[in-house]
C-alpha cells in the first residue's frame, strides 16, 4: 500500500482531494505555488468556506498527516497528484488547450521523481496529453543535474496513470468521496491496480479501470463534450419553441420522462473553466468536429441571445442579477453575467449588477454600480444571470412596481413570470413563453 502522496495544486479541487486523502490515513503533501494559501493550509484556514467538511478536515489533519508547502522535491513520495488549473488559449484565431501549469509541474517533478513512484494526472486532460507529460517528465528526468532519481536502465522509472477529478464546486468532497466512480487509466497493469487500490480508499463508489490513460482522458472530456453539445440543442429548442408560442421548459420535461430523452436546460450562457472548454481538447485533435463547433458557437451566442430579449435603448438603465458563472458558486470564468454586463456597456446602456456572492468593491471592479435586490427605482430593465437562492424569493412584484421600465428577463428559470406580470411588468425567459 502506497500511503505517502503529494498533491500539485491545493486549489478548488486538489485540496478537497488532499483532505479525502489525510481522513483515510494517507501522509499527504500539498504543493502550490500560491505562499499565502499554504500558510493558511498549515494553519488550518477555511479556504474554501464554499465546499461543505473540507474545514472540518483541515483542522484535523492540518499539521498532522497533511502539510502544505511550496517547496516542489518529491523524493520522499510514493504518488504525486498533478491537479493544476488545464485553460484553453487563442493562438492565431485557434482555440488551444494551455498546458503550460502541468508541463511545468512536471519539470519539476522529474528533478527528484525516485524510481517506482506513480505519476497521476487528476486535471482534465486533452487524450493523448497525459503521455506528453510523462515525456516531460522523463526528459527532465535525464537532465536534472543530481541524477539520483533514476538509473539509466530503468526503461520505464516511473508509472502514469490518468485519475480525473469527476467534481463540481460545492460537492466536491460529496464527489471524492463516492458520488461517482473513479476513472483509472494507467501505463501498465501494475500501476493500473496500485492506482485502483489507492482510489478504493477513498472512493465509497469504487474505481472503473480503463484499458489505457487515453481512454480514461476521453471519458472526462467527454463528459463535458456531451454537456456543451446538449445545452446548445436546449437553447436551439428553445429559441424554436418561443418561435412558435410553446414553452421550451414545460416541453421538455415532458419529453424527459421518455428514458432515452435527455434535453438539458436553455439558458443565457455556459460558463465555468470546464463545460465551456473541454469541446476545444477535442477539437483542437481533430478536424471532423462540426457538431462539437456549432454547439460553441450556438451557446457562445446566448449572452448576446439574452439581451435582445430586452432590447435595451443607448442610456438605459439595466441591473445584471447575477455575476458568477452559477448560483452558490463564487467563479467567474466565462460567466455569462460579466459577457452580458460587458455587452449592456458596449451598447451603451448604463450598468447596475447584485451578486449575493460579491461584495460591492467586486461589484465596482467587475465594472457595474452595484445596487442591492430591491433597489429597482428608475431601472429600465434587469436580467437574471445566475440561479442563487437569493433570486428565488424576491418580491418581484415590489420590485417591478419601482421600476421606470418594467422589464424582466430571465436567463436561468428563477422569476415566476406570473409576478412579474400581475405587478405590470413584462416577463421573458430562455424558451419560455
Ligand atoms: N473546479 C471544478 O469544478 C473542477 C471540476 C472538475 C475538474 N476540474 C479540473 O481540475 C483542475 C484544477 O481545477 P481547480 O478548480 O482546482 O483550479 P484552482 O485554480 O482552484 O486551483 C489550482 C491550484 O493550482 C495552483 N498552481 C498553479 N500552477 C501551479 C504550479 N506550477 N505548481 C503548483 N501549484 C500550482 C494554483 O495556485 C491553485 O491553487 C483543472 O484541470 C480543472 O479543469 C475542476
Amino acid at each position: 500500500m502506497m500511503e505517502k502522496i503529494a498533491i500539485f495544486g491545493i486549489g478548488k479541487m486538489g485540496l478537497p482531494l488532499a483532505c479525502a486523502f489525510a481522513e483515510k490515513g494517507f501522509d499527504v503533501t500539498g504543493i502550490d505555488v500560491n505562499t499565502e494559501l499554504v500558510k493558511r493550509v498549515n494553519a488550518a484556514q477555511d479556504v474554501l468556506p464554499q465546499e461543505p467538511g473540507v474545514h472540518a478536515l483541515l483542522k484535523a489533519h492540518a499539521g498532522k498527516n497533511l502539510r502544505a508547502t511550496t517547496a516542489t522535491d518529491v523524493s520522499d513520495r510514493e504518488v504525486v497528484i498533478i491537479l493544476v488549473p488545464t485553460l484553453i488559449h487563442e493562438n492565431a484565431g485557434l482555440v488551444e488547450p494551455d498546458l503550460t501549469a502541468v508541463l511545468d509541474v512536471a519539470k519539476l517533478i522529474g528533478k527528484t521523481l525516485t524510481p517506482g513512484t506513480i505519476v497521476i494526472t487528476e486535471c482534465t486532460m486533452p487524450p493523448g496529453a497525459t503521455e506528453k507529460i510523462g515525456q516531460a517528465i522523463e526528459k527532465a528526468i535525464s537532465t536534472s543535474p543530481k541524477k539520483t532519481n533514476t538509473k539509466k536502465s530503468d526503461a520505464k522509472p516511473f508509472g502514469l496513470a490518468h485519475c480525473p477529478e469527476r467534481t463540481s464546486s460545492g460537492t466536491a468532497l460529496r464527489d471524492i468521496r463516492g458520488q461517482y466512480p473513479k476513472i483509472i487509466g494507467a501505463s501498465d497493469a501494475k500501476t493500473l491496480e496500485t492506482v485502483s487500490r489507492i482510489y478504493e480508499k477513498i472512493n465509497a463508489k469504487s474505481v472503473v479501470r480503463m484499458p489505457s490513460v487515453k481512454a480514461a482522458e476521453c471519458v472526462k472530456v467527454f463528459e463535458g463534450v456531451y454537456r456543451d453539445v446538449n445545452i446548445a440543442l436546449a437553447n436551439e429548442l428553445a429559441k424554436y419553441c418561443e418561435s412558435i408560442g410553446v414553452d421550451a421548459v414545460e416541453t421538455f420535461a415532458a419529453a424527459n420522462t421518455q428514458p432515452y430523452c435527455h434535453l438539458h436546460s436553455p439558458s443565457c450562457g455556459v460558463g465555468g473553466h470546464c463545460i465551456p472548454y473541454y469541446p476545444y481538447f477535442v477539437m483542437a485533435g481533430s478536424t471532423s468536429t462540426p457538431v462539437l463547433r456549432a454547439a460553441r458557437a450556438t451557446n457562445d451566442a446566448m449572452p448576446a441571445y439574452t439581451i435582445d430579449r430586452l432590447a435595451p435603448k443607448k442610456g438605459d438603465r439595466v441591473a445584471v442579477f447575477g455575476l458568477t458563472f452559477r448560483g452558490g458558486v463564487k467563479e467567474f470564468r466565462k460567466s455569462p453575467g460579466l459577457e452580458i454586463l460587458g455587452i449592456l456597456k458596449e451598447r451603451g446602456a448604463e450598468v447596475f449588477a447584485h451578486d449575493p456572492l460579491c461584495s460591492n468593491d467586486e461589484i465596482r471592479a467587475l465594472g457595474a454600480t452595484p445596487i442591492r435586490l430591491d433597489q429597482t427605482d428608475g431601472l429600465d430593465g434587469i436580467i437574471v444571470c445566475a440561479n442563487h437562492a437569493a433570486f428565488k424569493t424576491l418580491d418581484w412584484a415590489a420590485m417591478v412596481k419601482k421600476m421606470r421600465h418594467p422589464n424582466v428577463v430571465d436567463g436561468v428559470h428563477v422569476v415566476p413570470a406570473d409576478a412579474v406580470r400581475k405587478a405590470g411588468g413584462t416577463y421573458a425567459g430562455i424558451g419560455r413563453l
